[in-house]
């Protein structure tokens, strides 16, 4: 683990009403993308910032669900915690649910469907952990930034205004659903009121941080890829790239025993032993044949 790694919060509930009927009976954040849980995504950008101590929140439903697939999480070397998110009341609620856990300290926050790839995203991460007083967004240029909250740069790269789905946008740029606070940004979610939608708005959050002067924005280069997963075209696209990266490469993205294991924190007979539970399918291969291909 890094020095600076802080908490982590995987916000994965809300009601999957726009990915109905797929999301009739299950949470949409437990849905494949391609050949895995959407959350493998988040839980491996987390773990690639160096963050091991995660809060899960889900619906009352699901959270069972999330249990039953995630565990405790020290099969992965992480220490995983689960919370109820009663009603989808709002991305910023995350942060009044995960106060006890977050005990004073300063957390990172990712949305359970969103899916992170780049070459320089670990360094990304682990560079904005380094501050510790105010809030970090990360940027991403879009062609239909009226989807997103939008973040507006000066040309010191400095953010002037945060908009959440503005009909007409002052920038291309989206604020992606990752977001690094310091230990102030509970007190500050409890201050905030409901929107016109009847959330507790992260982007409302995120402007106190602008307006008190520390909120820092990074944008991701276009090497890298963010994708959301709101919609069924949403989610087919993400399936499509995860496949083509992965048939292409050889790879696997968003593997929570692979990424532990580069990051050292299970050994080479855990990861066999990890891979022999899942020998039947071609994940359980992957795994299987990366011990005995290279080391860490
Ligand atoms: O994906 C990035 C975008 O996420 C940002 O650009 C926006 O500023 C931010 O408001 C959010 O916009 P969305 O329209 O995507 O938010 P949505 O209501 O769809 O919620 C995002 C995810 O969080 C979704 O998987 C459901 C979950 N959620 C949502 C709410 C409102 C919860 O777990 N709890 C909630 O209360």
């Amino acid at each position: 683990m890094t020095a600076h790694a802080r908490s982590g919060i995987i916000l994965a509930g809300g009601s999957g009403s726009r990915l109905a009927p797929a999301t009739l009976a299950v949470s949409k954040q437990l849905l494949p993308v391609y050949d895995k849980p959407m959350i493998y995504h988040p839980l491996t950008t987390l773990m690639l910032a160096g963050v091991r101590r995660i809060l899960v929140i889900a619906t009352p439903r699901d959270l069972p669900r999330f249990q039953h697939l995630l565990g405790s999480g020290e099969q992965w070397g992480l220490d995983l915690h689960y919370a109820e998110q009663p009603a989808p009341e709002g991305l910023a609620q995350a942060l009044l649910i995960a106060r006890t856990f977050l005990a004073g300290q300063p957390s990172i926050l990712i949305l359970g469907d969103n899916l992170f790839y780049g070459p320089d995203l670990g360094a990304q991460l682990h560079r904005a952990q380094t501050q510790t007083v105010g809030a970090t967004l990360f940027a991403y240029r879009v062609r239909d930034p009226s989807r997103y909250g939008v973040v507006e740069l000066d040309p010191a790269g400095r953010p002037v205004s945060i908009e959440e789905k503005p009909a007409r946008p002052r920038s291309p740029l989206a604020v992606t659903g990752l977001y690094l606070f310091d230990a102030q940004a509970p007190a500050w979610a409890q201050t905030l009121k409901p929107s016109a939608r009847g959330e507790l708005e992260i982007t409302d959050l995120n402007r106190l941080y602008l307006h008190a002067g520390q909120l820092r924005v990074q944008t991701l280069g276009t090497g890298n890829a963010w994708l959301d997963m709101g919609t069924h075209d949403d989610l087919l696209d993400a399936s499509l790239f995860v496949r083509t990266l992965e048939q292409r490469q050889g790879v696997k993205l968003a593997s929570p025993e692979e990424t532990a294991w580069r990051a050292g924190w299970i050994t080479d007979a855990h990861l066999r032993d990890l891979a022999r539970a899942q020998a039947g399918g071609a994940y359980g291969q992957y795994l299987q044949t990366l011990t005995e291909q290279e080391n860490p």
